[in-house]
């Protein structure tokens, strides 16, 4: 007997549907339906509408019912950049930055990235798996249904590989959906540093070692690089990126965050799916952009952690035509939360988004920057009943309110992940 379930008592139904992911004024588009409700059948909405519409239809009656008293849904968000699995966070780094270090030069004395490497490498896959886990847990509290989750703390075959195969069991857990993409290239390891051709001969082992244990056994779908001073240049970005290509992953990259590098005009030539960050995009990277289906990601959580001024020029990328998504970028260097509502306050008053903006560029738009926005991303028949229901009256609320968590109820495949505490009065 297939599972059924009726949900209706949506003040405002934020459906996103229609025209899939959205560009210029067609971002602020949330078609919203009020007093809404939604057929689900095995996971799956087979109707949306208006309570009456929906309550009318044959299924309806013999479904089970869930109420959601008015609050305010919308699709499950879509986390589309985290660096999920890390051992530890780097609170002393933070100190530093504080008292005036650059993450730069934190990075330059062994810090950053490689101080990350250093944890991961000694803690255990269970050690690691029970702090993903609780952090799994608190993004479904906050509304995500879908985690991009990247590799990047190993940097050697056998540790990258624990982390990606991490990525497979948790996945088969079923909390939120994780989307695994390996990203070996994120910056040139401490054993290759010594050497004179470090970084040539740690992308030759990425080449011919990495890249390949990982796609045989199928442990990431996108291969991702950190293009930018410190990291790797483009001409590097490049030959991994082709290569990951050749082994079946698709490219996305990190791209103009620290400095301009000319990544986002790399990533629209090879097609990647997304380049995220974008703090140092100029005018004519927002034009390829915007003649290119490359999604740009934005990090707003990473300048508010460092403290930075320079925000992505999220205006200029949304008029000019650019596919916008926003993502948390959790990482215990530059963006220690998992909290998509955080990251729309920021987008609303430091990028100057809408809050329908921003609400789109973190579910539909997101959704398309994982290539999965035939699934997820929007409420219509047909897709995956993932949904977030928060404790407001108006989803402008949902950005308005910061610091203080108000997703009431998570729903992943029509099953609930998530229940607030008083979810049952
Ligand atoms: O997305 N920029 C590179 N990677 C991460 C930071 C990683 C770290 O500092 O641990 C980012 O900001
Ligand atoms: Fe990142």
């Amino acid at each position: 007997m297939a599972e059924s379930l009726l949900i209706t008592g949506a003040s405002q139904l934020l459906t996103l549907r229609g025209s899939g992911p959205r560009r210029g004024s067609s971002l602020s588009h949330l078609d919203l339906i009020e007093d809404g409700a939604l057929l689900v059948r095995d996971g799956v909405i087979s109707a949306v509408g208006t309570r009456g519409q929906v309550e009318a239809l044959p299924g309806a009656r013999s479904a089970e019912k869930l109420d959601l008293g008015g609050r305010v849904a919308l699709p499950g968000f879509v986390d589309s950049h985290t660096h999920l699995v890390h051992a530890a966070s780097r609170a002393e780094e933070y100190e530093l930055k504080i008292q005036g270090a650059s993450y730069e030069e934190i990075a330059r004395k062994g810090g950053g990235i490689l101080n990350s490497v250093k944890k991961l490498r000694a803690a255990t896959a269970e050690e690691l798996k029970k702090r993903a886990n609780v952090a799994l847990h608190q993004f479904a509290a906050h509304g995500t249904t879908t985690v991009e989750a990247k590799s990047g703390y190993g940097l050697d075959v056998a540790s990258e590989l624990k982390i990606l195969k991490l990525h497979k069991e948790l996945e088969a857990e079923q909390q939120p959906e994780i989307v695994s993409t390996f990203l070996g290239a994120h910056v040139v390891p401490e054993e290759f540093r010594k050497k004179a051709d470090g970084a040539k001969r740690y992308i030759q082992l990425l080449e011919e070692n990495l890249l390949p244990a990982v796609a045989e056994r199928k442990l990431a779908e996108f291969c991702d690089v950190f293009c930018d001073r410190g990291a790797f240049n483009v001409q590097e970005s490049k030959r991994v990126l082709q290569t990951g290509r050749q082994w079946g992953l698709a490219p996305r990259m990190h791209a103009e965050q620290l400095s301009r590098t000319g990544a986002t005009r790399l990533a629209v030539l090879l097609r990647a799916a997304s380049c995220d960050h974008l703090e140092h995009v100029n005018a004519s990277d927002i034009r390829a952009l915007a003649k290119s289906n490359t999604v740009a990601t934005l990090l707003p959580g990473c300048d508010f952690h460092l403290g930075l001024k320079k925000y992505a020029p999220a205006r200029g990328l949304i008029d000019g035509g650019a596919f916008v998504a926003l993502a948390t970028d959790y990482n215990p260097g530059t963006s220690p939360t998992l909290s998509m509502p955080m990251i729309l306050s920021l987008a609303c008053t430091q990028l100057r988004m809408t809050p329908a903006e921003a609400i789109a560029a973190a579910t539909i738009n997101a959704a398309y920057a994982l290539r999965r926005e035939k699934r997820i991303g929007s409420l219509e028949v047909g897709k995956q009943a993932d949904l977030a229901v928060f404790e407001v009256a108006d989803y402008r609320e949902i950005p308005y309110y910061f610091g203080v968590n108000h997703c009431w109820m998570t729903l992943k495949r029509g099953r609930v992940i998530h229940a607030a505490q008083d979810s049952r009065n």
